[in-house]
């Protein structure tokens, strides 16, 4: 027999004194016996072979941080939330919330093992080599070690709080922390820029639902370098220009002409691969954002136009 099942569990908002635990007679200190029982549970975890979650994200750092914490209303210790996970080292999991408030008061345990299990948040802190080098080959991740922020001190504590959302499509993202709090991206292969666009302001309207932008009345969008104030959109095409690669002067010129700005393959500050450059408007600011894409589309079709004139000479000779 087939038996299709859906479950939705939820953790129920119990009265509080069904919560209360008989041992903690003090209400907001971890008994001594819990915490000896918490490190001795550390330190076995740390010999064991365990795959879970917990062992992989519960670093020293963190269980100091939590040992001595309990949840404000139900005086939840760490221990409750982790013992089913060092007593069975073969958890995949090994954490559970013993009250609603776990997930804040312990979150930094949580947040990790949620997002490692559920997959929709890339924190760069703990992404390995290969994985962020895929990422940033894809144009889908940034970067690291911009030299240009580092000096402005806009590094530090790097990878703290950095990374990155991805949609299932590739083709919408949200990187967090880089050089602003947020860059919102959407992007595909091909021609369809109305496409791009659709996307980026249906994911931009969800997103403005639940954050608050900075805006300023004289600057618009308020963004950590000014190049980036007013609209604070950037429309850029990735295309190979053969020609004008062999001929920066001709390129620069026509970028000045056509408010462009020119980057390499891997973005700013880098150079062209192969003859494929980074084309965008230059001016986010004193325009609408419909006519900033305008004013890289009406750009790059000149660039296309110059391209294929040059790749018509080239035949006839
Ligand atoms: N600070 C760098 C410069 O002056 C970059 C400026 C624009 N780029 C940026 N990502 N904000 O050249």
């Amino acid at each position: 027999m087939f038996l299709p099942k859906i479950h939705i569990r939820q953790l129920r908002c119990l009265p509080k004194q069904l919560f209360l635990r008989q041992f903690c007679k003090c209400a907001s200190q971890v008994p001594p016996e819990v915490l000896e029982e918490l490190e001795q549970g550390f330190e076995d975890m740390k010999e064991c072979d365990s795959k879970s979650l917990l062992k992989k994200h519960l670093t020293k750092e963190r269980f100091d941080k939590l040992k001595d914490k309990t949840t404000p209303t139900y005086n939840s210790t760490l221990l409750d939330c982790i013992r089913s996970g060092l007593k069975n080292p073969d958890s995949g999991v090994g954490i559970y919330a013993p009250d609603p408030e776990a997930y804040s008061t312990f979150s930094d345990i949580f947040d990790p093992i949620i997002e490692d299990y559920h997959g929709t948040y890339f924190p760069l802190c703990g992404m390995e080599k290969d994985k962020q080098q895929e990422l940033i080959d894809s144009h889908l991740l940034f970067k690291e070690g911009d030299r240009f922020l580092k000096d402005a001190k806009a590094t530090r504590y790097w990878p703290t709080g950095r990374g990155i959302y991805i949609n299932d499509n590739r083709n919408f993202l949200v990187w967090v922390n880089e050089e602003d709090h947020v860059r919102i991206i959407s992007m595909e292969k091909g021609g369809n820029l109305g496409a791009v666009y659709e996307r980026l302001i249906l994911g931009e309207n969800q997103l403005s639902k639940q954050l608050e932008f900075s805006r300023d009345k004289r600057l618009g969008y308020l963004t950590f370098c000014p190049t980036n104030l007013g609209t604070s959109l950037r429309a850029s095409v990735h295309m190979r220009l053969p020609s004008l690669a062999d001929d920066k002067a001709k390129l620069d010129k026509m970028a000045a002409k056509y408010n462009l700005q020119v980057r390499g393959t891997r973005g700013e500050h880098t150079d062209a691969e192969d003859g494929v450059y980074d084309i965008s408007n230059k001016r986010r600011m004193g325009l609408t954002e419909y006519e900033a894409i305008q004013e890289m589309y009406k750009g790059i079709r000149a660039l296309i136009d110059h391209e294929c004139q040059e790749a018509a000479k080239a035949c006839k000779k």
